[in-house]
């Protein structure tokens, strides 16, 4: 999968550029402030329709403007392919287009097109709170399953529901029955959540720790689990339909407690994944540089699960990245993904001089000039 050209118009700080990419690898430098991450973020747009910021449809739209206009040609499945897609500032949904077929629903805009985004914020997969991991595994999955994006959102209107009832009961213990469906909601969806986690992080793993050993020489051997907050969080869930009936039992049993707490106790949104390298915390144990490594382990790994489940190589999207690797590191990303088309952002040209294939293009204020 490749991007052949790209065209926008007021999207962020860019006003209107158009330009064809190199197959192999691209490189867009500028100060600061310039419009680079900006430039990225139009690219990961097409991977599911949404930002990686968490940004309003609103907020990519360039101030005082009615529209952001994006179209890609792309090529995959042998042939080239346009995307097209428009975001209005008065309008809640965004228009889409392939070979000029409307995508009706939001959902349907993943399994499109696909990226892997590397920036500086995923080296807080490691250093951060579940949260931060949480959200990568989300995204990650709902690139590959659209259905499961829709059963995130899902789950969000479930729980805030389920929360407000909570909170409401004590005084009105008339609600309990109401309860009851909405726990029953919360653990068809919650499973589900569970079982898509637990099964991408068993395959990711596999791929992560063959990756992690090549790049440490051998020398560290990193594992991934998924950990469910409950308190029998050994299970395995190995099929939906145990991880249902378990979550079922484990919210029934809670009832009383989430009651007088006021909010719900268990569940997905309380998970996390857990990396250890060497059978340690990477977290507690892993020095920085350490935890650089299994990062880039665990992105490395996300592209090669892409290709195993799509047929087609992910762009990769590199957002001031190599800069924050030492010079092992970086050769070894740039020789490892060859064969895919990579997109850096960056400061400096320099480093990349070297490299075959590669375009670069300037930034300066939104406005993009190929060198
Ligand atoms: N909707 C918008 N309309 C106009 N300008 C915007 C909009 N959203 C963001 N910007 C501006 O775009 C500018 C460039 O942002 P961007 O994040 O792309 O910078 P960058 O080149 O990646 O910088 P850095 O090297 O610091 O990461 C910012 O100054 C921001 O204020
Ligand atoms: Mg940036």
């Amino acid at each position: 999968m490749k991007v052949v050209s790209l065209y926008l118009e007021n999207f962020r700080n860019i006003e209107k550029t158009g330009f064809d990419l190199s197959g192999g690898v691209n490189v867009f430098y500028g100060r600061n402030a310039q419009g680079k991450t900006n430039l990225l973020e139009s690219i990961y747009v097409f991977t599911s329709g949404k930002s990686f910021r968490p940004a309003k449809d609103k907020e990519l739209i360039m101030h005082d403007k009615e529209k952001a206009v994006l179209n890609m040609t792309f090529f995959a499945e042998n042939r080239n392919n346009e995307y097209d897609i428009i975001f209005y500032s008065d309008k809640r949904r965004r228009e889409a287009k392939i070979n000029g077929v409307p995508i009706k629903r939001n959902m349907d805009m993943a399994g499109n097109f696909y990226t892997v985004l590397f920036a500086p914020e995923h080296l807080n997969l490691i250093k951060e709170g579940p949260g931060e991991r949480r959200r990568f595994l989300d995204q990650a999955i709902s690139v590959l399953k659209p259905k499961y994006a829709k059963a995130v959102e899902d789950y969000e209107k479930i729980l805030t529901q389920k929360n407000a009832l909570l909170k409401d009961i004590y005084k009105y213990p008339q609600l309990e029955a109401t309860l009851d469906v909405w726990s029953e909601k919360q653990a068809n969806v919650g499973a589900y959540l569970m079982f898509m986690r637990n099964s991408y992080i068993k395959k990711l793993g596999e791929i992560a720790r063959k990756d992690h050993l090549e790049l440490s020489n051998g020398k560290e051997e990193l594992k991934l689990s998924y950990i469910h907050s409950g308190k029998e969080s050994e299970n395995e869930f190995y099929s939906l339909e145990a991880t249902r009936s378990f979550l079922a039992k484990e919210i029934s049993d809670m009832k009383n407690e989430e009651i007088s707490a006021g909010m719900s106790l268990v569940g997905p949104q309380r998970d996390d994944m857990e990396v250890t390298v060497n059978q340690m915390s990477a977290k507690m144990f892993c020095s920085q540089g350490q935890q650089r490594s299994a990062v880039l382990s665990i992105k490395m790994a996300e592209g090669d699960l892409v290709y195993e489940t799509t047929g087609e190589q992910p762009v990769m999207l590199l957002d001031d990245m190599l800069s924050e690797l030492d010079r092992p590191r970086q050769t070894y990303i740039l020789k490892k993904i060859t064969d895919r088309q990579v997109i850096i952002t960056g400061c400096d040209r320099a480093r990349y001089k070297n490299i075959d294939n590669v375009k670069f293009f300037n930034i300066k204020n939104g406005t993009i000039i190929e060198c």
